[in-house]
């Protein structure tokens, strides 16, 4: 049996603008998405998005029946491992998710990263970080047919992650942040969407986003400099500053909005984690105010968990790849 397990990621700044460019910082979470192969005649794959059932044709193609929309990057995954690893073999494969899907949390990218370098090490095959995030990149611009590296990039190489201008720097994790807490807002947010919308926006009004884009790639550059320092009360300004810019960019919510406004006295400040228009959010808490921020989420019916930042990526049976 192979166990591979690639971690989920909070943006700390930069959603949307790294798409044009614009600097990004994301850092890597705990919680992720775990995967298990074992022998098996066919393929199947079981994960809470359903069950994948394929076959290995005679010429060795991959005869898949019916295919839900959710497990369409598998049958992409699959025919990439193989042709990568010059070699086809069933397997079953269980996929278990600690962070919730569709949420910001780039569930996505993990579930890729996760998937590849188990499948390869499945097959015989084992691969370096360059080369996986490649692959893992490659593979969620076919199925989403846009966005930028930064998620694949943290689930890959884990602790704090920089792209601009679609170059990526690892960092060390940032020191004590003090308290993250995560909210759920359980309203299903979709990358391809909300980019194609803030894309809209673009289109519609290009100065006056492009300034937008500017104003956050600033924030992103300051952010950083205030990791540096530990210096909370700035990177709470900064964060709200960039939530502030993700909402004229449409991607924030009613529900979201609210919840921010509940919280506000508790924390340094919070933004939304990913594509918005739902999913997470973040909060750099106060003082020892943690419990209290998790009771206002759950009372607005969200769910709400402490973060743990990780420093490391993709694992394969438990080691570093
Ligand atoms: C989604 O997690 C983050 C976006 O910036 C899209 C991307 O960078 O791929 C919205």
């Amino acid at each position: 049996m192979i166990k591979s397990f690639a971690p989920g990621e909070i943006i700390l700044f930069g959603e949307h603008s790294v798409v044009y460019g614009r600097k990004a910082l994301a850092v890597s979470i705990e919680k992720g998405i775990e995967t298990e192969f074992f022998s098996f005649d066919d393929i199947r794959v079981d994960s809470e998005l359903g069950t994948l059932k394929a076959s290995l044709g005679t010429d060795a193609a991959l005869e898949v029946s019916e295919v839900s929309e959710p497990l369409k990057p598998f049958v992409n995954m699959i025919e990439r491992c193989f042709s990568y690893a010059g070699l086809e073999k069933g397997f079953k494969a269980v996929i278990a998710s600690g962070i919730p899907v569709s949420s910001g949390l780039a569930s996505s990218a993990s579930v890729s990263a996760s998937f590849i370098a188990g499948l390869l090490a499945y097959l015989g095959r084992y691969i370096g970080k360059k080369e996986l995030l490649d692959m893992v990149f490659s593979s969620e611009i076919d199925i989403q047919k846009r966005g930028s590296i930064i998620g694949p990039a943290c689930a890959v190489y884990g602790g704090m992650v920089e792209v601009s201008e679609g170059v990526i720097k690892n960092h060390p994790l940032p020191g004590d942040l003090g308290d993250i807490v995560i909210i759920n807002s359980k309203e299903k947010c979709s990358t391809a969407v909300t980019v194609d919308m803030v894309k809209s926006k673009l289109d519609e009004d290009p100065d006056g986003v492009q300034k937008i884009f500017d104003d956050m790639h600033r924030i992103a550059c300051d952010g950083q400099k205030v990791i540096k320092e530990g210096d909370m009360s700035s990177l709470g300004i900064l964060l709200n500053e960039n939530q502030k810019y993700l909402k004229i960019l449409g991607v924030s919510t009613k529900k979201i909005d609210k919840c921010i406004s509940e919280i506000e006295p508790y924390v340094y400040g919070t933004k939304i984690t990913g594509a918005g228009g739902g999913g997470c959010l973040f909060s750099l808490i106060r003082d020892t105010c943690s419990d209290k921020v998790r009771g206002i989420a759950e009372n607005l019916g969200l769910d709400a968990f402490k973060a743990h930042f990780r420093g490391h990526g993709v694992e394969v049976n438990g080691e570093r790849i």
